[in-house]
């Protein structure tokens, strides 16, 4: 895809990546892809803002000589160092050596400790504005939105703010750059969610930090390193990640996430009657088998409703396997402070609640209730298990 002028001697670069199948080798991106963005500004002095994944060198570097010789850039702006946007910078550095690097003072560090370059490197103050010619750019530091180096650069002649991960989703880009050409926004901010809630949302206190620091500017495009850039409504996409972020620790959407797990079926089959009754109380409700859905797709509903119910039976005196692991990335993320309750078949030892506990408590998640049966449910097991779900609902409900 060439470079997509986004105002006038403002340039989107960008590489849509649809073969990576994981991303940071962990988040499935096979489906949806990711686009990693990066920005060059034309002015008496030559600016280029982030970078690429080394993915489509080729195709990156030949977007940015179309427009301007490599050798010819005066500076290269690292918002953040994650090599997701900086993977080509050691090729880079080859080819522009003379353009100066630019971020923040622990970026400074981190240029030398990951990638070893030293030369050409200047750390930008806090507010610091860059003059380029017919337009300056300010640097405002973003600490850990994503990583402890991250800063944000705005072009205030053109309100344009480079995000770099703030405000960014995944999901390649379709043929346009920019959220009001784009036919499939609820696409867009769905994987923006689950961008959010993979990687950014144990931050979500310096998002929230970041996004009360840059209230005071005016702000008409934002345009961030993954996804669409948006300058329609740029309002839309920081009302999405302060909503989100406001989830770490304020109240979150009445609903639940069922995660559950089956050996042979019987944990199914309750859970099956146990969604009926809650499904009957009209909530929200998303039902993950955790041993065949990648954790990534469940902790975006885990981030965003208030309850959790888990479905799981006894393997080997502990918590089925698969369903552990999601507790357990919840854990990583730090969701806090759900309502949940627990059903599952029993086997013959028990130790599936004893092992929930033990991950869900230092979550400050409040354990309800518990409902558990030897083997199979029997029918009279099935109506309780329905009525189970009924009253984690209403309790929901309730508030
Ligand atoms: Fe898109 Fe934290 O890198």
């Amino acid at each position: 895809m060439p470079a997509v002028q986004i105002r006038p001697n403002v340039y989107w670069i960008g590489v849509n990546d649809r073969t990576t199948d994981l991303f940071e080798g962990i988040w499935p991106i096979e489906k949806e892809g990711v686009s990693y963005n990066s920005y060059l500004i034309l002015d008496r002095k030559k600016v280029l803002i982030d970078l690429s994944k080394a993915l489509k060198t080729d195709e990156f570097f030949h977007q940015i000589q179309e427009l301007t010789p490599l050798a010819e850039l005066d500076y290269i702006v690292l918002n953040h160092l994650e090599p997701d946007h900086t993977g080509v910078i050691l090729t880079l550095r080859q080819l522009a050596p003379r353009a100066v690097i630019l971020g923040s003072g622990k970026m400074q560090e981190m240029l030398a400790s990951f990638y070893k370059i030293t030369e050409n490197v200047r750390a930008v103050a806090e507010g610091e504005q860059l003059d380029i010619g017919e337009r300056k750019l300010q640097f405002f530091n973003a600490p850990f939105v994503h990583w402890p180096e991250t800063m944000v650069t705005y072009d205030a002649s053109e309100k344009i703010l480079f995000s770099c991960d703030a405000f960014g989703g995944y999901g390649a880009l379709e043929g346009t750059i920019f959220d009001d050409e784009c036919r499939n926004l609820a696409f867009y901010e769905q994987e923006s969610l689950r961008y959010y809630v993979n990687i950014v949302a144990k931050f979500s206190k310096p998002v929230l930090n970041a996004i009360a620091k840059l209230a005071s500017l005016e702000i008409r495009i934002i345009a961030p390193s993954h996804g669409l850039i948006w300058r329609s409504k740029p309002g839309h996409i920081v009302e999405l990640y302060r909503k989100w972020a406001g989830y770490a620790t304020g109240p979150t959407e009445a609903g639940v996430t069922l995660i559950y797990g089956s050996m042979y079926g019987n944990t199914e089959k309750a859970m099956d009657v146990v969604a009926r009754g809650i499904a009957g109380c009209g909530l929200p409700l998303n039902i993950f088998d955790a041993a065949r859905t990648h954790v990534s797709y469940i902790l975006p509903s885990l981030w965003t409703h208030s309850g959790v119910m888990i479905g799981a039976p006894t393997y080997e005196g502990a918590l089925f396997p698969p369903v552990l692991d999601v507790l357990n990335h919840a854990a990583i993320k730090r969701i806090m402070n759900k309502k949940a309750a627990m059903f599952g078949s029993y086997g013959w030892s028990g130790g599936a609640v004893r092992n929930a506990k033990q991950v869900i408590e230092p979550l400050k998640w409040e354990l309800t209730a518990t409902l558990e049966f030897t083997g199979y449910p029997t029918h009279e097991e099935l109506a309780k298990a329905e009525q189970f779900g009924k009253t984690f609902a209403d309790l929901l409900r309730a508030g």
